[in-house]
């Protein structure tokens, strides 16, 4: 056995756990370049190395070139043989020189985050031995040292016991991944200290003496010499909250050391209707699910990465993150303080790949099989406390903080059930979090017991309504994940929310997950498979309500409007709005609305509100009696800054004018296999054979550079990993074929002015699914009426769409349209978006999903033209969507890179277009989302 496969040999003279903070002197930061030397595997390392590389330290050896990136979800990258790892297990040796000047002082080195552990040399003396990555490791190095240069040495692998503890979704990373700093510092210096509030009083704890501080903002409040214990009393202390993170300061003076942490007066609580309460007060938890990832430096993130996370967040309108799924820097926890999020904090445990330990799935057999998982093996027991120790040591100071959580997706072990508790004895004011205990509250109730939260991930949102509602569950429904954002979407988030916002019992959740995790390779973002991986994933790594970079997707913004802090509705003559923040009046922003009728603003105000938390207010609004194409009344909510934080549009009560249109008809000739249509402007030919136009003039110009055609197929979006195998392929599943499409024209004739067309669509080697009959109408100015009715095979699958698309000429891609927009959206995923005027092209409406797939609809339009080209018009309204890209195209590329534009602008007129829920993880999209009708009845729209 190597010793890091040793369960008694976890760490070695590694110091106890304590507080995070940083003296103000003392501190010299060893970030920067290292020596670095890399062996594929230990057992080749050299008694003396020659040749050293140079690479810059924190960062990951995967992305620096020395192995390839591996991204694994549930798998173990190596097989389950506990506490045992490959022989073969890289090795990367760092070394670098340091000063030391005064030798009378205590010499500390502290590593925030080495995977998967580290071996310490000053000197070329050992000096301890440390694993769990995501953890602080603090080193007395005092008597290691010398006055002048050191030297430090630190070995890392690949792979140690720690490893097994470790099996979160990832690309798996190595080596000194975050800061590694020296502090030096006085003898007799404090040590750990504790900071809690409890009302209107500081209390402190700490090892130690030292001189005490307190202040608010730059006045001190009070100060005393103390030892062991402090106390403060504040009068009116004002509170921290995530909306107003108020933070006192706290000062410790011991000799020369300065050491500066901020506390906030905050108290966590469940109340008697089970509501999650900030000071009291119920508080929704409007979350996602945070891990460390960036696209060229992997687990390393800068401060300014990580402020960056936090500040685009914040324009979501997030105030809670999860630490998924081990703790983040402790400087991160510090941004979260100030900057205002509630924090649940995961400690560095993942054993996901016990599911998979023999072929097939095992699955959380925690009750048949408790000798199969570790977390209930009496030699694994230090290994689990120690993480849950640490964690909480460290970041126990801490505002933000409103729980504790034992990891993630690793059943629900007796060392869990101990971390619980002495997490629960250590920190009775915060809140308990097993994700696992309540996936099996059912078969191992003792567990949950223990735990303060009911915890799921991606239960179905009806799901929520039936656990608010039966009152033999008592404790708070709290959704560890939901909305899986893989790819476009997620589209489901407000389905959620409307429960959460009705139950007291329903604190909200967080959406899995923040970012898409990728590594860059000239530009492209590349995930699971890219790199030769003997295990991996495929794309499941780019689940982010952001993109990589953190730009916003419909799919953010859409969730932003959910979890935004207004409400905005009609009762009568009066439009009500709610303030849904918990702490902060309206009177802190600037509310405008505005009655839009057709595109045009009527009346436009801006006024500030004064309206209490969780108080309605009246106001009266501009009506509206006709329109021709909608009328709405539009709310918008902004910061002192000028950023939108809430949009709301309601539709208003108007009579709509249908539109007014050329009532002569125009003349058709009948040909043997063809009708033409000729008029002012204007000339089509119309096919028998195949039921549609092969050609459109317009002005002289060919407006068609492909016969028009009738259409279900979508490009699959992630959400639709599940289902596409019922939609388009072989394998995995009966499919309908929906890609290998024909259609067959039963009968094409013309009466007056309409041709009436009869056919049906079917998938290869299938009966047909849609029994159709058009009829196209021919007025004297070029209108033409298209109507479509059908009938869907009983038997036959929901659709993904239903529409015609129609191919024009390349160049003919600036169009403007009266519909929804800007961005992209869906039936299910439409709250960021408003109706009204827009313009865009084909190329911006492309967006750059790292796995091609269906983009760019546009619901509830009413008028869709192109500039020179085809007008779309209709009384009723349809989808649309306006692109290069033909739906085959999307589907066949696996990275951005590998996409074709076609040679056309393909434009697609649809009657509807499924939603997108978020089933790549989470439950099917809603029936009320799926394009499930049997009977089409008159679909209409013009063309001009
Ligand atoms: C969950 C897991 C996450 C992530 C997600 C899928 O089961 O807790 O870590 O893997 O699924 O993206
Ligand atoms: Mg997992």
């Amino acid at each position: 056995m190597r010793f890091y496969e040793n369960l008694s040999h976890i760490r070695e003279n590694r110091l106890p756990a304590r507080a995070y903070y940083i003296p103000e002197t003392g501190y010299i930061l060893l970030n920067g370049d290292w020596q670095f030397k890399y062996y594929p595997a230990d057992h080749m390392e050299e008694e003396a190395v020659t040749t050293w590389d140079t690479i810059p330290v924190p960062s990951c050896w995967q992305m620096l070139g020395y192995e390839d990136p591996n991204y694994t979800n549930v798998n173990y990258p190596y097989p389950i043989d506990p506490p045992y790892v490959p022989d073969d297990n890289p090795l990367g040796m760092y070394r670098r020189t340091f000063e030391i000047q005064d030798l009378s002082l205590c010499h500390y080195i502290v590593f925030e985050g080495v995977s998967s552990n580290a071996e310490l040399y000053i000197n070329d003396a050992y000096v301890g031995y440390t694993q769990g990555s995501h953890l602080q490791a603090e080193f007395d190095i005092s008597s290691f040292v010398k006055q002048g240069t050191n030297e430090i040495l630190v070995k890392v692998r690949k792979w140690c016991s720690g490893s097994y503890l470790e099996d979160q979704d990832f690309f798996r990373m190595n080596g000194i991944f975050r800061d590694v700093y020296l502090l030096s510092r006085p003898k007799g210096h404090i040590r750990d200290l504790h900071i809690t509030t409890q009302n209107n009083q500081i209390k402190i704890a700490m090892e130690g003496s030292a001189h005490i501080c307190l202040y608010d903002q730059d006045a001190l409040l009070q100060e005393c010499d103390a030892t062991n214990t402090a106390t403060f009393t504040v009068d009116a202390p004002i509170l921290w909250n995530a909306e107003k993170p108020y933070l006192y300061t706290l000062v410790f003076i011991y000799k020369e050391e300065t050491i500066r942490r901020k506390v906030g007066f905050v108290s966590y609580a469940i109340n008697e209707a089970g509501a999650f309460c900030v000071n009291g007060t119920p508080v929704k938890l409007k979350g996602v699910n945070h891990h460390d990832t960036h696209p060229t430096k992997g687990w390393t993130m800068s401060d300014s990465d990580l402020r960056y996370d936090l500040s685009q967040m914040k324009k979501l309108n997030i105030n809670c993150i999860r630490t998924s799924h081990y703790p983040p820097t402790p400087k991160f926890l510090d941004m979260c303080d100030e900057m205002g999020f509630y924090v649940l904090l995961e400690t560095d445990i993942e054993t996901h790949g016990f599911v998979c330990r023999t072929a097939g799935y095992n699955g959380y057999d925690m009750v048949e099989h408790p000798e199969a998982w570790i977390g209930n093996l009496p030699e694994w027991e230090e290994a689990y406390m120690e993480r849950m120790v640490r964690a909480y040591e460290r970041d126990k100071n801490h505002p933000s903080i409103f729980g504790w959580s034992t990891g993630n997706e690793s059943g629900h072990c007796l060392h869990h059930h101990k971390m619980l508790q002495y997490v629960k004895a250590k920190d009775p004011m915060r809140l308990t979090h097993a994700e696992d205990a309540s996936r099996a509250s059912a078969t191992y109730p003792e567990f949950y017991e223990r735990t303060d939260l009911y915890s799921l991930m991606y239960p179905a949102p009806g799901y929520l309504k039936e656990y608010a509602e039966d009152d033999t569950k008592q404790k708070p429904f709290f959704l560890c994940e939901y909305s899986h954002a893989m790819g476009n979407g997620p589209g489901d988030v407000m389905d959620y929310w409307e429960h959460i916002y009705r139950y007291p019992k329903l604190i909200g959740g967080c959406i899995w997950e923040w970012a898409d995790h990728t590594v860059l390779q000239d530009g492209v973002p590349k995930y699971g498979g890219d790199f030769r991986e003997a295990t991996h994933d495929g794309n499941f790594c780019m689940d982010g309500l952001v993109f990589h970079d953190r730009s916003f997707k419909a799919g953010s913004k859409n969730a932003k409007a959910v979890y935004q802090y207004m409400q905005c509705r009609i009762e009568g003559d009066d439009l009500l709005v709610t303030n849904l923040y918990d702490f902060t009046n309206l009177n802190a922003y600037h509310f405008t609305y505005e009655t839009e009728i057709d595109g045009k603003i009527i009346n436009k105000q801006t006024v500030v509100l004064e309206a209490a938390p969780k108080e309605t207010v009246k106001l009266s609004y501009t009506k509206a009696n006709s329109c021709t194409l909608g009328a709405y009344i539009n709310c918008y909510l902004h910061d002192a800054d000028g950023h939108e934080v809430a949009f709301v549009q309601i539709p208003l009560k108007a009579e709509c004018a249908p539109l007014a249109l050329c009532d002569s008809a125009a003349a058709i000739s009948e040909q043997s296999k063809e009708f033409i249509i000729q008029g002012d402007g204007f000339g089509y030919t119309f096919s028998k054979i195949y039921g549609t136009f092969t050609s459109m003039m317009k002005n002289g110009e060919e407006q068609l550079v492909a016969m028009p055609q009738l259409t279900v197929m979508r490009a699959p979006t992630d959400n639709e990993r599940n289902i596409k195998h019922h939609w388009y392929k072989q394998t995995g599943g009966p499919a309908e074929n929906f890609d290998r499409l024909f259609t067959k024209i039963y009968a094409c004739a013309c009466k007056g002015n309409v041709i009436s067309v009869k056919g049906s669509l079917a998938g290869i080697s299938h009966l047909p699914f849609f029994h159709f009959e058009t009829s196209y109408t021919f007025y004297a100015d070029g209108t033409v009426k298209v109507s479509l009715s059908g009938d869907v095979r009983e038997n036959c699958i929901w659709l993904p769409r239903l529409g015609f698309e129609f191919f024009t000429p390349y160049e003919k891609d600036a169009f403007f349209y009266y519909g929804r927009g800007a961005d992209e959206n869906y039936c299910d995923m439409k709250h960021h978006a408003k109706v009204g005027f827009f313009t865009s092209t084909a190329d911006k409406e492309y967006v750059p999903y790292p796995m091609p797939q269906e983009h760019g609809n546009h619901t509830d339009t009413r008028q869709l033209q192109i500039e020179n080209g085809l007008s779309f018009l209709s009384d009723t309204g349809f989808e649309f969507n306006v692109s290069h890209y033909t739906a085959k195209a999307l589907c066949h590329a696996m990275h951005i890179d590998e996409l074709q534009k076609e040679n056309a602008t393909i434009i697609r007129i649809d009657y509807k277009n499924s939603g997108i829920g978020s089933n790549s993880c989470g439950p099917e999209l809603d029936p009320k989302y799926r394009l499930d009708e049997k009977r089409i009845e008159n679909f209409e729209f013009y063309i001009q």
